[in-house]
């Protein structure tokens, strides 16, 4: 038998994995490479060989779509290597889930892809980024982990793409997964999958492999008491092709938002409605007939996921019933 490890391509970031604690105890984010990042973690070797290459130096909070394209090429033109078993992203965890959820849709692959970050810079007291990152190797590393789509692997858990959400501000716990569960758990590199996720992503994607050279324009309003519809004009005037409202409760907003966004569905702009509560389907004409207005619901995607989705279901339709199929499938 082979003693050969599986090979990995880890494309890294920035982020707080890779951050640096001062002395006035605040950090500077992506200050460490890749490469120094796999070097504080010896026992890697033990797991996979593994070749680094440096995306971007950010912290998450400055990903953007044209840094989404960049990665999605890089980690595509990794998966399509034959010699390559995984890929693992190193990434800021303020954006981790929007990324996530991008590259499960963008990525045309059964091998694992993981991303993996840190809520402690790399050198503060008890940093989580190397077990996280052996943590992710391992996961990279599995065969079991094929055809599971996109995984976020933080604090001995697996996350899919789809279903994880940051839910704290430092805390080591903050991924949750709160509609569907977790994809699995992995103790010091011992992997235990639970089931797998049933929406549909990376081989069954219609957007994969992703050939676009830029997304279309879309932004979120978020909902309060006494929301006015002047932000989601101002979307409609600034070019918007999509508006998310990040909804309270079911997805509702005031009855003058709503009559905006139902001009803006009018004058062919994508609505779609959301939640913010961090939990639970939004669903079709039940206080808003959706079906009257031409809106769209996001059924369970948090605000920022259900741009993603919008994002890429308009580089390929404008139709609301067809923007509204992309819901039901992803
Ligand atoms: C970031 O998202 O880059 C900063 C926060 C973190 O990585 O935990």
């Amino acid at each position: 038998m082979s003693s050969a490890k599986p090979s990995i391509r880890l494309l890294a970031t920035g982020g707080t994995i890779a951050g640096a604690q001062n002395a006035s105890g605040g950090y500077a984010a992506a200050v460490m490479s890749g490469d120094e990042l796999l070097a504080a973690v010896p026992q890697l070797a033990n797991l996979a060989q593994i070749t680094a290459e440096q995306v971007a130096h950010i912290g998450s909070q400055d990903m953007d779509e044209s840094l989404w394209l960049k990665l999605a090429a890089r980690a595509q033109m990794a998966l399509d290597d034959p010699a390559v078993a995984g890929v693992v992203v190193t990434h800021g965890t303020d954006t981790m889930e929007e990324t996530a959820y991008f590259l499960n849709l963008a990525l045309r692959t059964d091998k694992p892809v993981v991303l993996v970050g840190a809520m402690r810079p790399a050198t503060a007291i008890s940093p989580d980024g190397p077990m996280n990152l052996f943590n992710a190797v391992a996961v990279a590393a599995e065969p079991a982990a094929k055809n599971r789509g996109v995984l976020v692997v933080a604090n001995d858990e697996i996350h899919f793409a789809r279903e994880v959400a940051k839910t704290n501000t430092t805390q080591l716990g903050t991924f949750k997964s709160p509609n569907r569960g977790l994809a699995g758990r992995v103790n010091r590199g011992r992997i235990h999958f639970f089931g797998p996720t049933v929406r549909a992503h990376t081989m069954a994607s219609e957007f994969a492999p992703l050939a676009v050279a830029e997304l279309p324009r879309v932004e979120i309003v978020h909902a309060f008491a006494g929301l006015r519809r002047d932000l989601i004009d101002a979307a409609v005037r600034l070019g918007a092709r999509g508006i998310v409202i990040a909804g309270v409760g079911a997805g509702n907003l005031s009855s003058a938002a709503l009559r905006g966004c139902a001009e803006a569905a009018h004058a062919g702009v994508a609505v779609v409605r959301s939640s913010l509560t961090g939990g639970g389907v939004v669903e079709r004409n039940i206080e808003i007939n959706d079906d009257e207005l031409g809106l769209i619901v996001a059924e369970e995607l948090n605000p920022q996921k259900a741009r993603v989705l919008l994002m890429l279901g308009l580089t390929r339709t404008s139709d609301p019933a067809q923007l509204q199929r992309f819901f039901q499938i992803y």
